[in-house]
């Protein structure tokens, strides 16, 4: 899988993500910190996760303390990015850090400005479809607009597992979910996936 390659070691790839397979051997006060934090977000079926957020007309100190929510959230849940949708939070906002050692950055509405011919399928998951592990293609190079939480305009040059997280992270913003970018067999197989774990919640 591509983004393992790219991804640094001690954050599992699984994009948004998380890493279920190793639940068992995290540090047992890092695991109640991330089910802590994955208790608070949205998951598959919930109709908010199908929605398309509004773009953000204020930046204050709400959407600021806001955006050290969802850092916080990223962080506890063990993942690289998180869009206000996966919160309940119908606004055009995203944060992701794909270097453990780097800063986290937030994008509010984000647009995708240009995207290179090239495509890269890897494996996504994401901390809404809890078992969820699906391939998607996606271009390697993006160049995203946004405003950053001052309300001052940026652009972001992307690649790789970057471009990749912004591009999963705006797909939430428009109620876009890694299923409707897979494959039919591999979307079916996530389904049984997603109703197995929810019966046995
Ligand atoms: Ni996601």
């Amino acid at each position: 899988m591509a983004d393992r390659a790219i991804e640094p070691p001690q954050l599992e790839p699984e994009q948004e993500l998380e890493n279920q397979e190793e639940e068992e051997q995290l540090d047992p006060e890092v695991a109640a910190r991330r089910a802590a934090a994955l208790a608070q977000l949205r998951t598959f079926g919930d109709p908010v996760l199908r929605t398309r957020a509004r773009a953000v007309d204020r930046f204050d100190d709400a959407l600021r303390s806001e955006i050290a929510h969802m850092a916080e959230l990223m962080n506890d849940a063990l993942g690289v990015g998180l869009a206000a949708t996966q919160l309940g939070v119908l606004n055009r906002v995203l944060v992701y850090r794909v270097q453990q050692e780097a800063p986290v950055v937030a994008l509010i509405n984000p647009e995708l400005e240009w995207s290179g011919k090239e495509s890269e399928t890897a494996e996504e998951g994401c901390l809404s479809l809890p078992k969820v592990l699906v391939e998607v293609d996606r271009p390697v190079h993006v160049r995203v607009r946004a405003r950053d939480e001052q309300g001052e305009q940026i652009v972001v040059e992307a690649s790789g597992l970057e471009a990749r997280v912004i591009q999963h992270e705006i797909d939430h913003l428009d109620g876009v979910l890694i299923l409707d970018r897979t494959t039919r067999d591999q979307r079916k197989e996530a389904m049984r996936a997603l109703r197995e774990a929810q019966q046995a919640a």
